[in-house]
């Protein structure tokens, strides 16, 4: 296959994203994540691991019946996996089966416990196998980076006899550097006769912080896949950051002269629902969507910002997406201009969803004077991001002081009856959750807590979010509100709500 000028943008925010620690997202999430990007315009979006689990299975189907790009399913080399990749993925118009196993002598060995003959063979027989159900099938050699060259080659060679047309090159430890992952990648396509007949991909993770200059570097020597997550999301320190390579690729294109699909105005909006869904926070210094990326502190800078702002900006916030909060609505505005302010920020709701926001919206406006384009971006998100709400908050009473053991009265609506449970704590929050988990019943210990105002002035709008832990699972919680004692409650009983929907669906 000719390496061409354009790169194909392979997300898997859904599948390595997923496997952050700490990270639950629920099917509704993952949909709407899987809708943010094809309208951002990846390629392939990567939808889960379909054997891993129940719920992956229904959400790589979901995904695949809902967006018109290409999806993938993650498989490892097993007839089973393969099977279920494809049962899960069949429904895409454009589906593609994901087959990997590693090849290194670390893995093959204390992983795997297998001899290099055997993972050969095992290769070629679950290409072998995707291929019979799929045209389109990529392989992934596992930790690719530490594994001998000459067998990779050889791997390589063998995987696309079989069928496949990609072949991706992880590091899969973040170890590789710049100048010596590029230099592996040029000797691929010296080395493995039919690489013409496959397009080279490369997945790099970032514990050594180098997984975008990894990146940069394959495409430099010849690769033209590369796999991302939205905010570098993945397993431990991540993988490469799909904003961060697409704006070097874009703001330096006289440099790499490679073009991408991604609609670059997008990358911020996508960030922040990432985030909202995942629960992991954006870093305020992170490049291209973090909050001081484009934030000018010393005066000299400011001077040069007023005076031409490419004295000290290298892209445009408008170019990612970020544009500034101004002050739009309040509580007499109606419903056309709330509708068509939404518009104008990109969403495209139904009718009924437009009353439902727009109700939260005259609630939120009682409490807020001025809405901003923050704070509707977090009242939409919100609202995706719910999970059947099988217990709900109804009302709250807290009495705490310095002085004083605090105390907390909850009540909870559940199968609409009122339960109600006080309990004394260690401050207002931890009192307010002993009477919520006194309500529900059973442990809910917390393995998480942060705060933080998500718009600005003094009514700011304050989101918490909470892990909370049940049977080795954690599930994320957030809560939304002006109110951080209720935003606190909030969270806590929507992470509970998430844990609940979990122990449904596997029973289901
Ligand atoms: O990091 C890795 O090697 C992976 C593969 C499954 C592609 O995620
Ligand atoms: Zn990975």
């Amino acid at each position: 296959m000719a390496q061409n000028n354009r790169i194909v943008i392979f997300d898997t925010t859904l599948r390595d994203g997923e496997q952050t620690p700490g990270v639950n997202l629920n099917l509704p999430e993952k949909l709407e994540i899987a809708r943010h990007l094809e309208s951002l315009g990846v390629d392939v979006i990567e939808a889960g691991f379909p054997a891993s689990s129940p719920g992956d299975f229904e959400a790589v189907r979901a995904v695949s019946q809902n967006v018109s790009c290409s999806v993938a399913a993650l498989c490892r080399c097993i007839p089973d996996d393969i099977q279920k990749g494809w049962e899960a993925v069949k429904y895409s118009k454009k589906p593609r089966i994901h087959v990997f196993l590693a090849t290194s002598d670390i893995h093959m060995k204390y992983k795997l416990r297998m001899e290099p003959e055997e993972v050969l063979h095992r290769a070629v027989e679950g290409v072998i196998l995707a291929k019979s159900l799929c045209d389109d099938v990529e392989f992934s050699c596992e930790d690719a980076s530490r594994s001998k060259p000459e067998f990779l080659y050889q791997v390589l060679e063998a995987v696309i006899d079989a069928g496949a047309t990609t072949v991706n090159i992880p590091d899969t430890v973040g170890y590789a550097t710049p100048t010596e992952f590029g230099a592996l990648i040029q000797s691929i396509f010296a080395k493995v006769p039919n690489i013409s007949k496959a397009m080279v991909s490369v997945h790099c993770h970032n514990d050594l912080g180098m997984a975008v200059a990894n990146t940069l570097s394959a495409i430099e020597n010849g690769a033209r896949q590369i796999e991302t997550t939205i905010n570098g999301l993945g397993e431990r320190a991540g993988n490469c950051s799909m904003e961060e390579v697409v704006m070097a690729l874009t703001v330096r294109s006289g440099i790499y002269g490679i073009g991408h699909g991604i609609d670059t105005p997008k990358l911020y909006r996508t960030s922040q629902r990432v985030s909202k869904f995942t629960g992991v926070s954006v870093a305020i210094n992170k490049a291209i969507v973090g909050a001081n990326a484009f934030a000018h502190a010393s005066g000299i800078h400011q001077h040069g910002v007023l005076a031409n702002p490419i004295t000290y900006e290298i892209m445009t916030p408008q170019s990612v997406g970020k544009t500034d909060s101004t002050l739009v609505l309040g509580k007499l505005s109606g419903r056309h201009a709330f509708s068509d302010k939404l518009s104008a920020m990109g969403y495209s709701l139904s009718k009924e969803e437009i009353v439902d926001a727009f109700a939260r919206f005259k609630l939120l406006a009682d409490r807020k004077k001025t809405i901003t384009d923050k704070d509707l971006e977090v009242l939409i998100t919100q609202k995706v991001a719910e999970v059947p709400p099988f217990y709900r908050l109804e009302a709250f009473q807290i009495q705490s002081g310095n002085k004083m053991q605090a105390m907390a009265s909850v009540t909870l609506v559940h199968n609409d009856k009122k339960y109600t449970q006080a309990a004394t704590g260690d401050g207002p929050i931890d009192a307010a959750y002993n009477a919520t988990s006194r309500i529900i019943g059973g442990e809910w210990p917390l393995a998480a807590y942060d705060i933080k105002a998500v718009t600005e002035g003094v009514d700011a709008l304050g989101e918490v979010i909470v892990r909370v832990t049940q049977d080795g699972s954690s599930y994320t919680g957030r809560g939304l509100s002006t109110d951080i004692i209720e935003a606190s409650i909030l969270a806590y009983v929507n992470a509970i709500n998430r844990a609940i929907a979990q122990r449904e669906r596997v029973r289901g």
